[in-house]
């Protein structure tokens, strides 16, 4: 069990009663829970909003974490580029359709589905959405954007953007008040430093799918986009590719959240002993106490986790194998299980084995 000292001012570790409540709740499907319980979303469920030329679909809102992050899918048309803004906590982005073009003080990048960026607290950017169809997944340890589109925008019926004629019109200070704040800079032609390793300090960066701190274990790539020291310990993400795998031991986490979103194949998820099976844009939250395992039931399956705080860090680390692959390598035979390592993590990480792996 690792101490709470790595935790953040800001997260209290929840008390033993709601651990041990949480082991039996029923996730709640399809809908914001408004309360810190397991839940699940299918991609496209979720509150839908309207707010300029961006169509915005909460998936996770402080009040349904325990006030830790929000969570939310944008999808927009061709908008041209923000003014450089900043909000009050690292933002993590990952793309899922289109293309994005990011401006950092250090030049500009560009990123297409399957790559993403992570900006720290404070930070100033700006993006302009380039494809014709573009959707990202944004995760933020600040609540200024789903502020911004509560208040500013307009609950819609429909589930992707509508056509608009660009920039949103709204006033600056309405924005500041969501917790924004804007800075005039120049939006740089040259690309910025592109990194073969996720960079040791803490900066703004952005990752082609493929790149970031990879590590294997059997048919299985699990690479670190951000690490915590790029979030001030607020959160950590994990992009995994993998062949298909049976479920791992049943199990729980005391100190931290996981967040599961399938972006490619299936990923049978058991939450509290039921099953759920995530496609594309699927959304599982796993407040801690709850009891989980998975498996990943399609050929290829890639899923993002995002584990909030970033106390489990050293568990990908201990588990896997530094590799300069991209894909797994799939050449059958049988797994190691690395039970060694597992010994480790079980003794000093934050995890409790409730059994074996669930049936099927
Ligand atoms: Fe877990």
């Amino acid at each position: 069990m690792t101490t709470t000292s790595a935790i953040p001012a800001s997260i209290t570790p929840d008390p033993e009663e709601i651990i041990e409540k949480r082991h039996s709740l029923v996730p709640v499907l399809d809908s914001l829970p408004g309360d810190s319980v397991p839940y699940a979303l299918a991609a496209g469920e979720g509150n839908q909003l309207q707010l300029g030329p961006y169509h915005v679909t909460v998936m996770s809102r402080p009040e349904d974490n325990g006030g830790v992050f929000s969570l939310a899918r944008v999808s927009s048309g061709t908008v041209p580029a923000t003014p450089f803004f900043s909000v009050p906590g690292p933002t993590f982005v990952h793309v899922m359709e289109g293309r994005l073009t990011l401006w950092f003080m250090d030049g500009r990048r560009e990123v297409i589905a399957g790559g993403s960026a992570t900006i720290p607290a404070d930070t100033p950017w700006s993006f302009a959405s380039e494809g014709l169809i573009n959707s990202a997944l944004v995760h933020s340890s600040s609540d200024a954007f789903l502020r911004a589109a509560r208040r500013l925008g307009s609950s819609s019926s429909s589930h992707t953007f509508r056509v608009s004629d660009g920039i949103t019109g709204i006033a600056h200070e309405e924005l500041e008040a969501c917790g924004f704040t804007f800075y005039k800079r120049d939006y740089l032609a040259e690309l910025g430093p592109r990194f073969a390793r996720l960079p040791q300090e803490m900066r703004a960066f952005s990752l082609e799918d493929g790149e970031g701190d990879r590590l294997e274990q059997f048919e299985q790539i699990n690479s670190f986009v951000c690490r915590p020291r790029h979030t001030d310990n607020q959160f950590l993400a994990v992009q995994t590719r993998g062949a298909k795998a049976p479920y791992i031991p049943r199990h729980f986490h005391r100190l931290h959240t996981e967040n599961f979103i399938c972006l490619d194949g299936h990923v049978t998820l058991n939450v509290n002993e039921r099953e759920l099976v995530l496609s594309r844009g699927d959304y599982v939250h796993a407040p801690a106490g709850t009891i989980h395992s998975f498996a990943f039931t399609g050929h290829n399956t890639q899923m993002l986790g995002v584990l909030t705080t970033g106390v489990f860090e050293k568990f990908f680390d201990y588990m896997n194998t530094p590799t300069d692959a991209r894909v797994q390598l799939e050449n059958g035979g049988e797994p190691e299980f690395p039970a060694e390592a597992f010994v480790k993590v079980q003794a000093e990480l934050d995890v409790e084995v409730v059994g074996p792996p669930p049936e099927g």
